[in-house]
């Protein structure tokens, strides 16, 4: 019931959102620069809700535009009804809905969908990782200098000794090919699914990469924080590779020289 709740509501949030895509829609910005909002967020989340609340109204819910709904329950559905609004705001066709949901503090289960390429990556915890129902993987490759790395910035700068660019600038100096997609759940997807070899950001929230960094996990990839400790979507650095490559890109990310 848990697995199929997620896959409608993903689903459903994935359908308004292509909705939307086609025509126009409001926009509005939040807090800070290019921090947009559009009327599409707001229409997706509202059916994932109610997708969710149907089956499971006593379950916990945290959810970028509307908040959280706290609940005493040991589940909790972690929400981000479009990721990658700013590429969507410009019909830029990577973006997606992103699910993930805990029971006791760790995370089960993540679905991300993006409607656009039809794009659906699913794990649970202990099963793997899958894209369109078929089993993925991380890459092989061993090296940081011959990696396709990708990251994202945060909407307002942090400047900050090894901020987003110092460590853009280093890799990008080396010759280390690094994009730059615009969602952050899209970005592990394709990690998990070994078309990149490692993500790194600075400062991501908790709906951003909940499902993903569980669907990099069981896809063999390692995922932790900036010093290499396990990761927690409740603090704001991640870095995820294919395993591999991962204390190399921690000193990459750490250290100048
Ligand atoms: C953003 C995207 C982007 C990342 C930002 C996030 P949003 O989420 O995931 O890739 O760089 O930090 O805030 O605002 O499109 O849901
Ligand atoms: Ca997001
Ligand atoms: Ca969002």
């Amino acid at each position: 019931m848990l697995k199929s709740t997620l896959i409608k509501a993903t689903e459903a949030g994935a359908r308004v959102m292509a909705e939307f895509f086609q025509g126009s829609f409001k926009i509005s910005n939040k807090e800070g620069i290019n921090n947009l909002v559009t009327e599409a967020d707001h229409a997706s989340e509202k059916v994932i809700f109610e997708v969710i609340k149907k089956e499971f109204p006593d379950h916990y819910i945290l959810s970028e535009e509307a908040g959280e709904i706290v609940m005493d329950s040991d589940y909790k559905w972690i929400i981000d009804p479009i990721d990658g609004t700013v590429n969507f705001a410009h019909g830029i066709p990577i973006c997606c809905v992103s699910i993930g949901l805990e029971f006791k503090g760790e995370m089960i289960f993540g679905a991300v969908y993006n409607p656009f390429n039809k794009e659906f990556y699913f794990a649970q915890k202990g099963f793997g990782a899958s894209l369109n129902d078929k089993m993925i993987r991380v890459s092989e490759e061993p090296r940081v200098i011959s990696s396709c790395l990708v990251t994202g910035f945060p909407y307002t700068y942090l400047d900050l000794p090894n901020g987003p660019l110092d460590v853009f600038a280093r890799l990008i100096r080396k010759g280390v090919p690094v994009r730059r997609l615009g969602s952050a759940a899209m970005d592990l997807c394709w990690v998990a699914a070994g078309r990149f070899d490692g993500f790194y950001e600075h400062k991501l929230q908790a709906w951003d990469s909940a499902a993903g960094f569980l669907i990099v996990q069981e896809a063999g990839g390692r995922v932790s924080d900036f010093k290499g400790d396990p990761y927690s979507p409740y603090q704001p650095h991640i870095v995820a590779s294919n395993g591999k490559i991962h204390d190399e890109l921690l000193k990459w990310i750490n250290n100048p020289e």
